[in-house]
């Protein structure tokens, strides 16, 4: 049967399968039932900068013997989406011991010294690394994007020498001018891993009441382009491993991630859909994709097709955007328009 290891941070792990931060990987049960079902490893559910204002907002209440307890919206419960800081540390130590897979601690932050203290907290619970979310939504129209990824790439090599020598990964944000020239600059700074990429939940607004909806979307096989892209291209050109994640759904979708030249890739939304026997079958398929591309390991296909090594020179470039556009057999030219 052919062979599904990788590394990741220079981690080990039995295959490429990271079941990525979310809901899913904030309870004991289903983070058990996740390392029953093959995963090769875990993110736990992001430890947000809010719970920690939330906590200290509390603890000011009680400290002003306000009591906090008649706002039951701002309960600290271990186990709900509320969860203060200190008992996510405590649960990060105890999902460590709970599984043998390689488990990775997540954290997004805003303020530097949140940054700073929190990563090296939860370093000190045991993970086998930890993944930065620098997700941020720019407001201000005058601030430079170059300063936003300046004070992101010191960010990153101060935490980075901060938990030396727990490997340290970005899960990136596509949304800069060249994702691939601040992903190189992440692995200078210390880096070992970027993810390409976070996914946004972005707000919607309901014209009848005016009001803004949140709504929850889980990603579908479309979006897996924009990965599949800058995996390519940033491919053996980064200094650092490279994670694809979002729409990712099949051994098929994995397969292709591998062969633009990723080391692993994050899977969530195909879980809620599919539950996690899907991820048997994602192997399954990349285990049929190998037999029949003739790959006896991962490692040899990985990074076959990427930006360096495709034999196609339009492949990832412009130019394929202009193929697409202009070419009469392909998309829009299949569509006449009277
Ligand atoms: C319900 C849900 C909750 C998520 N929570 C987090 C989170 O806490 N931190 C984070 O970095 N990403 C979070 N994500 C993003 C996932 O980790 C992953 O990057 C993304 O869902 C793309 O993978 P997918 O297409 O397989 O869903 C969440 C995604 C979903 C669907």
């Amino acid at each position: 049967m052919s062979d599904l290891s990788t590394r990741w941070l220079g981690i080990p792990l039995a295959n490429p399968l990271i079941v990525g931060a979310s809901r899913l990987t904030a309870d004991m049960g289903v983070i058990a039932k996740i390392q029953e079902a093959g995963a090769g490893a875990i993110v736990t559910a992001s430890l947000f900068e809010e719970q920690i204002e939330l906590q200290n907002d509390l603890l000011e209440d009680f400290a002003m013997d306000y009591d906090s307890r008649e706002q039951p919206e701002l309960s600290v419960h271990a186990g709900t989406s509320y969860a203060g800081p200190e008992e996510h540390l405590e649960w990060v130590k105890r999902a460590k011991r709970a599984v043998s897979i390689p488990l990775f601690a997540s954290l997004n932050a805003r303020t530097h010294d949140v940054w700073l203290d929190w990563s090296e907290r939860l370093a000190e619970t045991g993970v086998d690394g930890l993944e930065l979310n620098l997700y941020a939504t720019p407001c201000d129209p005058f601030v430079p994007g170059d300063r936003i990824e300046d004070e992101q790439v010191a960010l990153v090599k101060e935490i980075c020498s901060r938990v030396s020598p727990l490997p340290v990964a970005v899960k990136m944000s596509p949304f800069s001018a060249n994702p691939l020239n601040l992903a190189s600059r992440l692995a200078k700074a210390g880096a070992r891993g970027v993810v390409f990429f976070n996914r946004f939940f972005q707000p919607d607004l309901d014209p009848g009441t005016g009001e803004s909806v949140f709504t929850f979307d889980l990603s579908t096989g479309m979006e897996n382009r924009l990965p599949l892209r800058f995996t390519a291209l940033a491919s053996g050109r980064i200094g650092a491993d490279i994670c694809a994640s979002t729409g990712i759904s099949s051994g098929f979708d994995v397969a292709k991630m591998i062969l633009a030249g990723a080391s692993a890739v994050q899977v969530v939304s195909v879980l809620y859909r599919k539950k996690l026997s899907a991820l048997g079958t994602i192997r399954k398929e990349l285990h049929q994709w190998m037999d029949m591309a003739g790959y006896s390991t991962l490692a040899d296909a990985m990074g076959r097709k990427d930006a360096l090594h495709s034999t196609d020179p339009y492949a990832w470039k412009r130019a394929q955007y202009v193929r697409i556009l202009m070419g009469a057999r392909t998309s829009v030219g299949q569509y006449p328009l009277l």
